[in-house]
């Protein structure tokens, strides 16, 4: 079967979260049982072109009344076609969202506009005539939109579309002034049920004209129809139940695998997990602090934003000590973090590291590190308010790295209180509840610690279970059900 992606991350090429990592790795094992997969993104400034080729053709994009000329270039990469479209002003500048994590480009309505619109032109240029149109997230909500309205007719009008729900608190939110960057006409947008609440929903148009709709897990597909995890669009995730099913991503393992993962001192595997213990002696000297055996150790890697938990951790609303500064002063442990964010909490994070002589952060982003503090950790901290999936407490329990997490969306899917311990209520007392838990368990019961590293390492969050999901789920709604479902079946 021929699937295309159209995308706005794709690791390692841009990413700024767990999208990137999710979109590449559900895309190579597609390739990988013999689909043929095409996937468009934008050629960002900090894409090198140089190892690509250009092609000469141009594509006139209509968007309303007006053509944008965008350029593209080609590469095979793992098993993929890649295509970048390239529009030096709008698509190549360096950041992806903005010119910093905190901040956004005040014209990404047009911006992801033309990436939506210019994929479909692509395919259409190209004949690339996929059977399926998988897009991601609020940038790429316009494509089945676009789709739905103009590609009915063409060589493309066969396909089928699907829309993926990576993070529903992102739903591509704009002024109705700026409705003319999307090309569509006020009749059209209304059409499209793209107005909602006074503004432009990209996420409510593309649940309305997507054939099917996944969430990143089956917890979260039934949490988004619920007023506390729907931002405002419950109702309308409910209205679409029927074509709205949950599918847990995998990770890709040969990527995080603590056997041969080269970013680290040392390397371990289930049976021998002695290098895990260098790697925190390593991880605590890297980052200043004692190299105590006996202390635990908790690591975090993350985006500094609401849903991760910033609020309970560092905040000082709702009148609780944030928990983060009550946990390095009460307790007995070493915290370690990553992350960048919200410029208030980047902040705190520095003072912190100067005034706590247990907590150690680095503000910024690396790959490296993440791969170095998922490893050295003996627990990982991830208390979000919500997750739809959430990969690093996967990534965490394949590193034997015991996951202390909110019981919501993906976090509850995947961990459990034999590999898990979990935050009961998210505040910080019940953050730091959860880590006094950890401590008792690091102190008073390290064979049942070692016994829940053991039961983590062994859970397969690989690729091929969801890859199975997706490719019926494909096959339902083309009514291809004889695609290529082992390695080395021939391309269609
Ligand atoms: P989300 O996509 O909501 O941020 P996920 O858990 O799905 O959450 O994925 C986060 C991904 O981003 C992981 O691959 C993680 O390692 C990576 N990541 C986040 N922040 C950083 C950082 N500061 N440095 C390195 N990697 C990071
Ligand atoms: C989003 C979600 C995260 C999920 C990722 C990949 O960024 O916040 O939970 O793991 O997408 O699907």
């Amino acid at each position: 079967m021929h699937i295309l992606f159209v995308t706005s991350e794709v690791h390692p090429l841009a990413k700024s979260g767990g999208l990137a990592d999710a979109v590449a790795s559900l895309a190579k094992t597609l390739a990988s049982r013999g689909n043929r997969v095409s996937l468009v993104l934008p050629r960002y400034g900090s894409i090198d072109s140089k190892t690509w080729e250009k092609r000469e053709i141009s594509l006139k994009v209509p968007l309303g009344d007006q053509e944008i000329l965008t350029g593209w270039f080609y590469r095979r990469q793992e098993g993929l076609d890649l295509y970048a479209l390239d529009h030096r002003d709008l698509l190549g500048r360096s950041g992806i969202y903005g010119p910093s994590p905190a901040e956004a480009y005040e014209d990404n309505l047009l911006r992801f506009a033309l990436l939506s619109r210019g994929a479909l032109e692509l395919a259409l240029a190209l004949d690339l005539e996929p059977a399926v149109i998988h897009t991601h997230d609020w940038p790429t909500a316009l494509v089945p939109i676009f789709h739905r309205l103009f590609y009915q007719n063409t060589p493309l009008g066969r396909a089928r579309t699907v829309f993926s729900i990576h993070n529903f608190g992102y739903q591509g939110w704009a002024p109705l002034e700026r409705a003319h960057e999307t090309g569509l006409s006020r009749e059209e947008l209304d059409r499209a049920g793209l107005c909602h609440n006074g503004e432009i929903n990209l996420v409510r148009g593309a649940l309305i004209a997507a054939d099917t709709l996944v969430a990143v897990s089956p917890r979260y597909a039934r949490e988004i129809q619920t007023p506390p995890f729907g931002f405002g669009l419950h109702q309308e995730a409910a209205r679409q139940g029927d074509k709205l099913t949950g599918i847990l991503n995998g990770i890709d393992q040969d990527e995080w695998n603590p056997e041969t993962d080269t970013a680290l001192p040392a390397r371990y595997s289930r049976k021998d997990r002695r290098g895990k213990a260098l790697c925190k002696e390593a991880l605590q000297i890297e980052f200043g602090l004692p190299p105590e055996p006996g202390v635990p150790l908790v690591g975090m890697v993350t985006r500094l934003t609401e849903q991760k938990g910033i609020g309970a951790l560092f905040g000082s609303g709702g009148g609780e000590e944030p928990s983060l500064r009550r946990i390095c002063r009460e307790l007995p442990l070493q915290v370690i973090l990553i992350g960048t964010g919200e410029v208030w909490c980047q902040e705190e994070i520095l003072r912190m590291t100067g005034e706590l002589p247990n907590f150690s952060a680095l503000v910024g982003y690396s790959e490296a590190l993440a791969h170095r503090i998922t490893a050295g950790s003996d627990f990982f901290l991830m208390p979000s308010t919500y997750e739809p999936c959430g990969l690093n407490q996967l990534y965490a329990l394949r590193y034997g790295t015991i996951p202390v997490v909110t019981s919501t969306g993906g976090l509850a899917d995947t961990v459990d209180r034999h590999t898990g311990l979990l935050i009961r209520h998210y505040s910080p007392g019940g953050i730091v509840s959860a880590l006094q838990e950890a401590c008792r368990l690091y102190r008073e019961a390290p064979l049942r610690l070692e016994e829940m590293r053991d039961t983590a390492m062994a859970r397969d969050f690989g690729w091929s279970r969801s890859a199975r999901d997706y490719q019926s789920l494909y096959g339902a709604i083309t009514g291809e059900t004889g695609s290529a479902s082992s390695p080395g079946t021939s391309r269609e």
